[in-house]
C-alpha cells in the first residue's frame, strides 16, 4: 500500500509537470488547464482519485466540486482503478451486428468482469464503447485507444492473452501500444520519448473506398477547391446584394449537391 510520503501526487516531478501545463495557458485562463491536468493525475495513479481531484483543485484555484463535475462528464477520465490495458469493444450498431456483441460477451466470460470493471490481477479493464469512429473497419477493438481492426472473438482472445503474457501486440494502424499510464501522460501534453511511438502512413483502403467510387464515376462537388484558404474569424462575410426573387424557371432544380458525370466525362442531365 502507498504510504502518504510516497504518494505519487506528492512527487515533486509531477507537481512540476502540472505547473508546466498551467503555464501553457494565458493569465486568467489557467482553469482551462483542467482537462490535461486530469490526464496527468491519471498518469500517476491510473485513475482520477479523490486525491487527484484535490490536487487539480488546489493548483488551479477552483473547487473540488468543479473538478469532479468535469471528471465525471467525460468517459476518458476513469473514476475506478484502471488496468494497464483498457480494452474497449465497440458494440454500437455497425460493430455490434458485425460481431462486436459476441466479442464483448466472449471477453466478459473469459475475464470474469463486466463493463467498466478490472480483472482481480489489475491488468485489464474491459468496457464496451459507443462508435469508435472506425466503422469502416468493423468490428473494432481498441487497447488504450489504439485500433485493432476487423476483429472477431478468436482474434480478440489472442490479443488479450498476449497482453496477459506481457506482450504488446502492434495495433493495426497508428502508434505503438503503451500502457494506460503512459498514454495518460501523452494526453496531458507531454511528448513520448521512446522510439517508434508515432503512427504514420496513408489512410487504409476501407477508409478511401468512397473516394475511389467518386473517382470511378466522376462524382465531384461543383466549385470545390481543396486549396481554398480558411478565412479568419475577423473576416466578415460579404453582404448579399439586394435582388428581386428569381422566377421559378430560373431556380436550380436540385440544390447545390454533387454533380455526377459519366465515366467518359459527359455530365449527366
Ligand atoms: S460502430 Fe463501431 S466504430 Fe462505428
Amino acid at each position: 500500500m502507498t504510504s502518504v510520503q510516497n504518494h505519487p501526487l506528492l512527487d515533486p516531478a509531477l507537481r512540476e509537470s502540472a505547473l508546466e501545463i498551467i503555464a501553457r495557458y494565458p493569465e486568467g485562463k489557467q482553469r482551462s488547464a483542467l482537462l490535461p491536468m486530469l490526464h496527468l493525475v491519471q498518469s500517476a495513479e491510473g485513475y482520477v482519485t479523490p486525491h487527484g481531484v484535490a490536487f487539480c483543485a488546489e493548483l488551479l484555484g477552483i473547487t473540488k466540486a468543479e473538478v469532479s463535475a468535469v471528471a465525471t462528464f467525460y468517459t476518458m477520465y476513469k473514476r475506478r482503478p484502471t488496468g494497464d490495458w483498457l480494452v474497449s469493444v465497440c458494440t454500437n450498431t455497425m460493430c455490434g451486428v458485425s460481431g462486436g456483441d459476441k466479442i464483448f460477451d466472449t471477453l466478459k466470460e473469459y475475464l470474469g468482469v463486466g463493463h467498466n470493471q478490472t480483472t482481480p490481477e489489475g491488468d485489464i479493464t474491459l468496457e464496451h464503447a459507443e462508435c469508435l469512429a472506425a466503422c469502416d473497419y468493423a468490428p473494432v477493438v481498441t487497447v488504450n485507444y489504439e485500433f485493432y481492426d476487423e476483429m472477431d472473438a478468436d482474434k480478440t482472445m489472442s490479443l488479450v492473452k498476449a497482453l496477459q503474457n506481457g506482450e504488446r501486440p502492434q495495433p493495426s494502424r497508428g502508434a505503438r501500444l503503451c500502457t494506460f499510464k503512459e498514454l495518460s501522460r501523452q494526453l496531458a501534453g507531454f511528448s513520448e520519448e521512446r522510439d517508434g511511438v508515432m503512427g504514420d502512413g496513408p489512410a487504409g483502403a476501407p477508409t478511401l473506398a468512397g473516394n475511389r467510387v467518386a473517382e470511378q464515376y466522376g462524382i465531384s462537388v461543383p466549385g470545390f477547391d481543396p486549396d481554398t484558404p480558411i478565412g479568419s474569424r475577423e473576416q466578415k462575410p460579404a453582404e448579399k446584394p439586394a435582388s428581386a426573387p428569381k422566377a421559378a424557371s430560373d431556380s436550380k432544380p436540385a440544390g447545390d449537391g454533387p454533380v455526377v458525370q459519366d465515366p467518359k466525362g459527359a455530365k449527366n442531365a
